[in-house]
């Protein structure tokens, strides 16, 4: 940053880069005034003596929004907190958070929501949380939906684990319908993916690790997909997986059904090889799959199948994931890597990748009042700024999380978040947080 240094919110202007958002790409400077909100978008501005935030090489692109983050918070702050995690989220250019439910106590009640939202405020980014769709994620009784949804919750899952009563998931969809709200499920039918540690196919063959076979995923799609024209409720799939799976969304949305889906930087970056060495940091739920269903993933990312990428951040201590495999807690971190990891291996235009990363997932999660773009005179302005072509290696050590547990390390990637800015505020200036 040049002139005067600042680290709280005031006039700012993002000088050189290429404006992307879903509308297109245009070479222009961004003001943003001291209310937080985007001043003016145009080919030069003179900053008058504003603070200079630098883009030259860079995109200017509404901030990223992550619909499937773990924060960790309450109960398990050694491996992550919302401050914590909110440090990652800026670090990897998103401005929105959606907290999952699987936490200590569980978010299935309006005390617990208004813990997160009040902790929330207190972190870098903005931070939204989910419901649980079951009291306690147990599976057997609806949670009070509509007591989290006076507090603003618009997206509730049992994230961690599936919805398995075809009944109950029924009555939560109708449900829902009546709240105006969106059930996100992990897709996972317990009593095919139980004892399975990774996918179930060549590599758990070879490796003598218990499988989870990819029909516990196809199952669960294929029920919700049912339920979801049933009732006419919309349906958010998280963490699509397997090939058959992407299809059947394809062909639910060709139908015309309110069907929306997301996909993990993980799943189409990895396969089930990399279970190969045993160690516990490829461990993941859903699994890491094959060749082909990595194909069908990135080609759901292409083709619209899939509207979003997730990270599905799930942090875990290092003492937890140096446990034998089959021992080990499943899940990887993900939102420090995700922009670079979607620009190093999808070969996608910007404007589509600012669809997957930010518009998309800001719709889904109803906070496109906020987040998602476009980059235009009155929007808040929160944004991020990154380098498309800057090229650097994954070094876990140097995680912004409490924990440690990146896939890639050693890895080359491509693209680096250097500015975010929230609510015009620079809390991420060349890379560093500005807390
Ligand atoms: O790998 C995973 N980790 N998948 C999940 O569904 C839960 C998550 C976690 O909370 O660690």
């Amino acid at each position: 940053m040049t002139n005067t240094e600042t680290t709280t919110r005031g006039a700012v202007v993002i000088r050189g880069g290429l404006v992307v958002d879903r509308t297109g790409e245009r070479r222009a400077d961004v003001a943003v005034s001291a209310d937080g909100c985007i001043a003016e978008v145009a080919a030069e501005i003179d900053p008058h003596g504003a603070p200079v935030l630098d883009a030259a090489g860079c995109v200017v692109a509404p901030g990223f929004v992550d619909l499937h983050t773990h924060l960790r918070q309450p109960g398990k702050e050694e491996a992550e907190t919302i401050e914590s995690g909110a440090w990652c989220a800026v670090t990897g250019g998103y401005t929105a958070v959606v907290a999952m439910p699987n936490t200590t106590p569980p978010i299935d009640s309006a005390a617990v929501v208004r813990e997160v939202l009040e902790l929330g405020r207190a972190a870098l980014c903005d931070v939204y949380t989910t419901g649980a769709i079951t009291e306690g994620r147990a599976g057997e009784r609806l949670a009070p939906l509509a007591e989290m949804a006076d507090l603003g919750v618009r997206m509730f899952t049992d994230d961690g684990t599936g919805v398995q009563d075809d009944r109950l998931m029924r009555r939560a969809f109708e449900y829902a319908r009546g709240l105006g709200v969106t059930l996100a499920q992990h897709c996972e039918v317990d009593a095919l993916a139980a004892g399975g540690h990774m996918h179930e196919g060549e590599w758990s063959a070879r490796l003598g690790i218990p499988g989870q076979p990819a029909e516990s995923e196809d199952l669960m799609v294929a029920r919700d997909l049912l339920l979801a024209e049933r009732t006419g409720a919309p349906a958010h799939f998280q963490h699509l997986s397997t090939a058959r799976s992407v299809a059947m969304v394809r062909e639910a949305k060709a139908r015309g059904l309110a069907v929306t889906a997301e996909a993990t930087t993980h799943h189409f970056t990895l396969t089930h090889a990399a279970c190969a060495s045993y160690d516990p940091v490829f461990k993941v739920n859903p699994p890491l799959r094959t060749d082909e269903d990595v194909a069908a993933v990135r080609a759901g990312l292409a083709d619209g199948t899939i509207d979003v990428i997730a990270t599905d951040h799930a942090p875990h201590t290092q003492e937890s994931k140096e446990l034998p495999f089959d021992q080990a807690p499943p899940g990887m971190l993900g939102l420090e890597t995700a922009l670079a990891l979607a620009l190093t291996e999808l070969d996608l235009p910007l404007v589509r990748l600012v669809e997957l990363l930010s518009s998309r997932p800001a719709e889904i999660g109803r906070m496109a009042d906020r987040h998602g773009g476009p980059i235009a005179a009155g929007r808040p302005a929160n944004l991020c700024v990154f380098d498309p072509q800057t090229r650097w290696t994954v070094e876990p050590a140097k995680s912004r999380s409490r924990s440690r547990n990146i896939p890639y390390a050693g890895r080359e990637v491509r693209g680096r978040v250097r500015h975010t800015l929230v609510d015009g505020r620079p809390v991420l200036v060349d890379g560093e947080l500005r807390p």
